[in-house]
Order: C-alpha cells, then sequence, then structure tokens
C-alpha cells in the first residue's frame, strides 16, 4: 500500500519510525512526503526516515498527482478557527479518490459531515481515530462495540500539554517550563498557546460531537476557556487542600441542541478524572444503553498517535 503524507514533523516521523519496525508484517510504503518549509519528496519504493526533500511541488493535487498513493495521511498543524488548510488538503485527496487519514481534528471539528459525504461519493474511506486521545480507541470503541448505542453526552480529559503543565506548576515551575517540558516531549500543538487556552481541547470536544452526537458544530460554538490564568501559587494552595486542576471536556445533549464546554475545573485529587497520571487522557461516554463507559490512555505519547494512523490504516489495507 503506497502513503502520501502532508506534514512530517512529531507525528509523520513518529509514524514513518512505526513503519519501518513494522514492514516485515505491513508492507506499506511512504512515496511521497509533503511539507511546508522543506518542500516535497518522492520515491515509489519507499522514502527512507531522513528523505531528501526537493523544491515543493503545489498545488496539492498536482503533489498527490506524482506520488500516486493509495492513501493520503493529512498531518498539518491544527488550525482551530477554520481547519484549513486541511480541509482544502482531504478534498484534493478525496476528489483524485485516495483514501484518507487524518491525525488533524480541524477537519473533523469544522467539516465532518460535508467531508464524510464527499467521502462516499468518492468511494473511499475517511479514518481519523487519532484526533481524539492518540490511538486509544474512541471512534472505533463506538463503531465495533456499542452497536445501537445513542452517545447522549461525555466528558474527557483530552489534552496532555495542560496536564504537563498543570503538573510542573503544581511543583512551582512556571507555565513556560512547563510548555518547554511538554514541547521537548512533542505533544503540543505546533503553537502551543493553542493548548493553553483550550483550542485543542475545544477542538476535540467539537469533533467527538460532530461524529458521535452528529452535532455539526464548530470549535467556535464550545465555550471555551483555558488554563492561562492558572499560577504556581494557585495550583500550590489548592494542593495543601488535595486538589487540583484539570481542562475538562464536557457535552451534552439538551432540548435546544448539544451543549459543549471545556473548562479549567478544580477537582478534588481522588476525582476519577484528576487521578490519570502524567500525559493520560480519559474519556467518559454517557450513552442510552450502556449508561457511562469510558477509555483511558496511560502516559501517550506521539508513538501513540503514530499507532492511531497506523490503526486506520491496518483497517483501510483490509479492503482494498
Ligand atoms: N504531536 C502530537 O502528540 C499529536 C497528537 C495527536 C494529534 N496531533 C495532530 O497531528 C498534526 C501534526 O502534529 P505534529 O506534532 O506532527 O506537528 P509539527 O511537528 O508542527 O509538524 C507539522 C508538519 O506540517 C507541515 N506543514 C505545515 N503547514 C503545511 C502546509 N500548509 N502544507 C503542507 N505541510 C505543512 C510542516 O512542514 P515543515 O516541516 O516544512 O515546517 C511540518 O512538517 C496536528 O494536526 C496535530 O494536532 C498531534
Amino acid at each position: 500500500m503506497r502513503l502520501a503524507l502532508i506534514g512530517y514533523g512529531n507525528v509523520g516521523k513518529a509514524f514513518a519510525r512505526l513503519l519501518a519496525e513494522q514492514r516485515s508484517r505491513f508492507p506499506f510504503r511512504i512515496a511521497g512526503i509533503h511539507t511546508a518549509r522543506h518542500g516535497s519528496a518522492f520515491d515509489q519504493r519507499g522514502l527512507p526516515l531522513e528523505p531528501q526533500f526537493g523544491p515543493a511541488v503545489t498545488p496539492i493535487a498536482e503533489f498527490l498527482g506524482r506520488a500516486r498513493p493509495d492513501v493520503v495521511i493529512e498531518i498539518t498543524p491544527l488550525e482551530p478557527a477554520t481547519g484549513e488548510p486541511a480541509i482544502s488538503h482531504i478534498r484534493a485527496a478525496f476528489e483524485q479518490h485516495k483514501h484518507v487519514v487524518t491525525a488533524n481534528k480541524g477537519p473533523i471539528a469544522h467539516a465532518y459531515s460535508a467531508l464524510r459525504q464527499d467521502a462516499e461519493r468518492a468511494g473511499v474511506q475517511f479514518r481519523f481515530e487519532s484526533t481524539v486521545m492518540d490511538g486509544a480507541p474512541v471512534y472505533n470503541m463506538v463503531r465495533n462495540n456499542l452497536p445501537g448505542v445513542k452517545v447522549l453526552g461525555f466528558t474527557g480529559v483530552l489534552n496532555s500539554t495542560s496536564k504537563v503543565v498543570i503538573a510542573a506548576m503544581r511543583e512551582g515551575r512556571t507555565m513556560e517550563e512547563g510548555v518547554e517540558e511538554a514541547r521537548q516531549m512533542g505533544i503540543t500543538e505546533t503553537d502551543a498557546s493553542f493548548d493553553i487556552e483550550g483550542w485543542d481541547s475545544a477542538a476535540k470536544t467539537a469533533a467527538l460531537a460532530n461524529v458521535l452526537m452528529q452535532a455539526n458544530v464548530t470549535p467556535l460554538e464550545v465555550d471555551r476557556r483555558g488554563i492561562g490564568r492558572l499560577t504556581p501559587d494557585k495550583l500550590q494552595m489548592l494542593l495543601e487542600k488535595r486538589k487540583t486542576v484539570c481542562l475538562v471536556s464536557r457535552a451534552r445533549q439538551t432540548r435546544s441542541g448539544v451543549h459543549l464546554r471545556v473548562r479549567a475545573e478544580v477537582l478534588a485529587e481522588t476525582d476519577l478524572l484528576a487521578c490519570v497520571p502524567g500525559t493520560s487522557n480519559l474519556l467518559l461516554l454517557h450513552t442510552d444503553l450502556m449508561g457511562t463507559v469510558g477509555t483511558i490512555s496511560i502516559s501517550p505519547g506521539v508513538s501513540q498517535t503514530a499507532y492511531g494512523i497506523f490503526s486506520d490504516l491496518v483497517d483501510i489495507s483490509k479492503t482494498l
């Protein structure tokens, strides 16, 4: 199976390493990579981990024409206000009847319903497991394991960077030091203010609501407040009371529609939402037939994001 990657940063490189490790079992090869500043690279036999980039081949349709992939992997940075240019990249792939896998939550948060219809018309698959909780099953859990269930709402701690930053400030370090620690781990958004101001969480919240609750919203409709006003002093005062803060996403179905909220909430250290350590994420789905059921990912990093993309590809490869 030939792949074209749009974006080759932390996630793209972790994904390429995973492919190299798994090549004997899964003969997937990267035939083309396109980036913003490094240019484009092509090799139908499969590109190495450190490819030689030539000039950027644009527009994206031309890049895809040269790479001739079976599947396009969209992993450019999140743009929370519009979801672009990723939405256009994905549409260009569908126009050429290519399957698409993305880890970029922007397109799912802004245009899920339209993109799903475009994919159906093109007769291709559109998969995005790693957009929320990396490789932990979220969409797949509902699709494969909860048939007939209606999701009425959800509660989640979905942003790892804010957890690393809050943990640092609880130890008396600054917010900037916490962000730098998360950046070193490769888990921040390209613009880390999107993590701190709650945009990443808002995009994940909108994406989950669009896919699991047919909400048809964008991140702009999420009632959002991030952790930007927290200080080490405030967190240390809470620590004395055995409390902490988590950036919590909440969704609930109301008579007037789906209500979505992202807030830095004060929680007891023993609260289920607060007691998963490090970068760990947790999502609880509130359903009609199965009560509350959830998924936890302990200390995920960029390798787990790579696995989320890989899991979508393994599924697609079964249909080719
Ligand atoms: N990092 C994580 O833990 C994680 C987890 C889940 C989901 N994600 C999502 O995965 C995506 C990628 O994240 P990342 O950490 O890999 O980001 P990153 O390290 O900042 O890399 C972004 C890549 O996209 C390229 N790029 C930027 N604008 C582009 C454009 N207009 N056209 C083509 N390429 C473009 C960049 O090119 P240059 O190399 O030339 O700058 C770079 O290669 C994001 O949407 C993020 O939200 C990340």
